[in-house]
């Protein structure tokens, strides 16, 4: 019986998962394949560190060793940074085998040319890990896709920056001391600026952009807010009023444009997001047919981030096209331009005697934030010619708190 021969590059959190998970699932790949799969090859950097291999599998930091195996069939990329990755990948394709990436940086900026080289060499491309690690979001979408058409996307994408806002509020920390938590437990990296400042949640918003609408917005157009300007006492705060503070990335199609955004929200007990903690991720699909569908799981981490990496190796192996609605254009509208209508914002600072006719005041705390309605054109003036510190939007309903609940809908 033929085998599989697999080259898995990078044996760091990610690699080492996929190898020992091809180990501990032989069985089950042989069973869905017909064929047994084999690591053929590890690419490393440092030569000298003691790994966990099989002695019949050739480990090297010479690329060039891993294109010259006699047989090679799918390589599996978890390495960092753009390159040499995407080289690698492009010359793997080039000879012919299929390519999985967990590398959603490298995908983001390259992934148009891999998947147009890929098609071109008949060859499948997989990034099912590149976005919310374990949980197979673009696997459903793809699905979801074949006739739903999706109205708009929302994410919790980043477990590092979930986990230290699920931190600042449960354990009352700053954001410092909740960051060098996630760094102690390996959550965080020493630079964190990647997660916390956002850059990783917009990187896999816009491969999602390209699953759900075949194009990505202008990357200058999209508003990118980390968290860092979030503080344990405007998470208390929000709590007074019923909301929790999230960092959300949101893509929908509006007036004929693709509009996303990565930036800290507050949502209510309503939402999906509400019970998303630590480093879980979640995902909520909206789309025309089924409606609300949310995913939620471990975004990363070595078994959870293997799994997606595995179940694309079935997926290219069984010689179905992960390029799949990649490309697909949609002209479809869903809906008017952002910010023409009342949303509600959680704001602080506002003065409580303000009034302004254009401005609804839903609910007032004690401190001095405040939950109210109004447009985002009336929000910008607010922020520019009151003294208004902090402002964000909610997401979903939101429900008064206190003897007179009432519900108020905001924008999804
Ligand atoms: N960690 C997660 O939970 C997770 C989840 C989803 C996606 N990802 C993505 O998956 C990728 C890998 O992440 P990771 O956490 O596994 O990283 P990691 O633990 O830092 O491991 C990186 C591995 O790549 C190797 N490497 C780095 N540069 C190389 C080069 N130029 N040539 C050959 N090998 C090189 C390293 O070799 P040495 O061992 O010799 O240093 C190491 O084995 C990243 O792009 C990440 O964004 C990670």
């Amino acid at each position: 019986m033929s085998v599989i021969k697999v080259a898995i590059l990078g044996f760091g959190t990610v690699g080492e998962g996929v190898y020992k998970t091809i180990q501990s699932h032989t069985e089950e790949l042989e069973g869905v394949l017909g064929r047994k799969v084999e690591v053929a090859a590890v690419l490393i950097r440092n030569k000298q560190k003691k790994r966990n291999i099989d002695e019949d599998v050739l480990i090297t930091s010479d690329f060039d060793e891993i294109l010259d195996l006699p047989q090679l069939d799918v390589i599996v990329e978890a390495i960092v940074d753009k390159e040499p990755p995407f080289t690698f990948l492009k010359q793997a394709i080039q000879k012919g085998c299929h390519v999985i990436t967990a590398n959603k940086e490298m995908f983001a900026h390259h992934g148009n040319e891999l998947l147009r080289l890929a098609e071109k060499h008949n060859v499948s491309v997989g990034y099912e890990a590149t976005v919310a690690g374990g949980i197979p979001v673009i696997q459903t979408l793809r699905q979801l896709l074949n006739v739903n058409r999706v109205r708009h996307i929302q994410g919790i994408l980043n477990g590092t920056s979930n986990f230290i806002l699920t931190e600042m509020r449960e354990k009352k920390h700053s954001f410092s001391a909740a960051l060098s938590l996630a760094q102690a437990k390996g959550f965080a990296e020493a630079d964190p600026t990647n997660d916390v400042e956002g850059y990783d949640a917009f990187y896999k918003t816009m491969i999602l952009s390209r699953i759900a609408f075949g194009e990505e917005p202008n990357w200058e157009e999209v508003g990118r807010e980390g968290i860092t300007s979030i503080t344990s006492e405007l998470i208390e705060s929000a709590e007074k009023h019923g909301l929790r503070f999230k960092h959300i990335a949101s893509i929908c199609m509006e007036g004929g444009q693709i509009n996303a955004t990565v930036r800290p929200a507050l949502v209510g007990k309503s939402h999906p997001f509400y019970s998303i903690e630590g480093v879980e991720n979640a995902v909520n699909v909206n789309s025309d047919i089924v409606g609300s569908i949310t995913l939620q799981g471990p975004g990363a981490g070595m078994f959870p981030t293997a799994s997606a990496v595995i179940e694309d190796l079935v997926y290219v192996c069984q010689n179905q096209s992960t390029n799949k609605n990649y490309k697909k254009t949609i002209s479809v509208n869903y809906g008017d331009k952002e910010g023409n209508g009342d949303e509600l914002w959680f704001i602080q600072g506002l003065s409580k005697d303000y009034k302004n006719p254009l401005i609804t005041w839903i609910a007032q705390s004690t401190d001095d934030t405040a939950v109210i309605q109004t447009t985002r054109e009336e929000r910008e003036k607010l922020i520019n010619q009151q003294k208004v510190t902090s402002c964000f939007q909610i997401l979903g309903e939101y429900e008064k708190l206190g003897n007179n609940k009432e519900v108020t809908l905001a924008v999804l």
